[in-house]
């Protein structure tokens, strides 16, 4: 079963816009955690969808069908924005949920190009699901930067589910982690972007293993200024709340 929260006001009055987040678990409230301190009056929806969750290896037709469901219950609630607070979801599910509902959406990609710009090495390390790394959107990006920095890449395996169990900080995740950015402290990359929505819950572990030099760069800050930009674009173009 989904389970979904919906942010309680005691005067709803004080609401101005709706907007929706979804993610196979709790990995999107690192991006709501940002959002709701842009936007502390606006109401908003949270799906987990545990039943499914991780997303990660899963076969892109039903992470597709996942986030249409998911998307179909945020509009019916009345969103007018709605979050894809789920990197693989985005990969896999993005172009067809704009062509199916009219509604605007905010997507997640890993951060390739503000690694690439600064990179100081000329590696950058990626940190994602399979499913993101399987994409269009990954593939197209890193092409693009192909020039600036080399790309390495690393499927934070184990990762979720650590976070998912609330198990943040023991030895035991640390060793996951460890396994996991080794091969990207080896090859030399000086910015390992977390690439899916559950790694930043991870960043102090992460940033005992690969030391207080390395470049974190975390995407939920962008991502809620433009879920921010998109929900004032809505409540300007189409009055208060629906
Ligand atoms: N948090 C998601 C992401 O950003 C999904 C991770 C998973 O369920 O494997 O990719």
């Amino acid at each position: 079963m989904e389970r979904e929260v919906r942010n309680k006001y005691a005067d709803e009055s004080q609401v101005r816009g709706t907007i929706g987040f979804f993610d196979s678990g709790i990995g999107g409230v690192s991006v709501v955690r940002e959002f709701r301190r842009l936007r502390p009056e606006a109401a908003v929806y949270y799906i987990a969808d545990w039943e499914h969750c991780p997303y990660g290896g899963k076969p892109e037709s039903l992470v597709r069908e996942r986030a249409h469901d998911l998307t179909r219950m945020l509009v019916s609630r009345g969103c007018q924005v709605v979050v894809v607070a789920c990197n693989t979801a985005t990969a896999l599910a993005i172009d067809s949920l704009r062509t199916a509902f009219d509604v605007p959406f905010v997507g997640m990609e890993p951060a390739v190009k503000p690694a690439a710009m600064h990179s100081k090495s000329g590696v950058v390390g990626i940190l994602a699901t399979e499913g993101t790394f399987h994409g269009r959107l990954f593939k197209e990006t890193s092409a693009r930067f192909a020039d600036r920095a080399r790309i390495v890449t690393a499927v934070g395996r184990g990762f979720v589910e650590r976070v998912e169990s609330g198990d943040v900080d023991s030895t035991q995740t640390e060793a996951v982690v460890r396994e996991a950015i080794q091969p990207l402290l080896d090859a030399g990359a000086d910015h390992l972007v977390l690439g899916c929505t559950h790694y930043p819950f991870l960043k102090t572990v992460i940033r005992k293993v690969a030391g207080p030099d390395i470049v974190i760069v975390d995407p939920s800050l962008p991502v809620a200024l433009r879920a921010a930009e998109l929900l004032d674009q809505a409540l300007a173009a189409g009055g208060g709340r629906p």
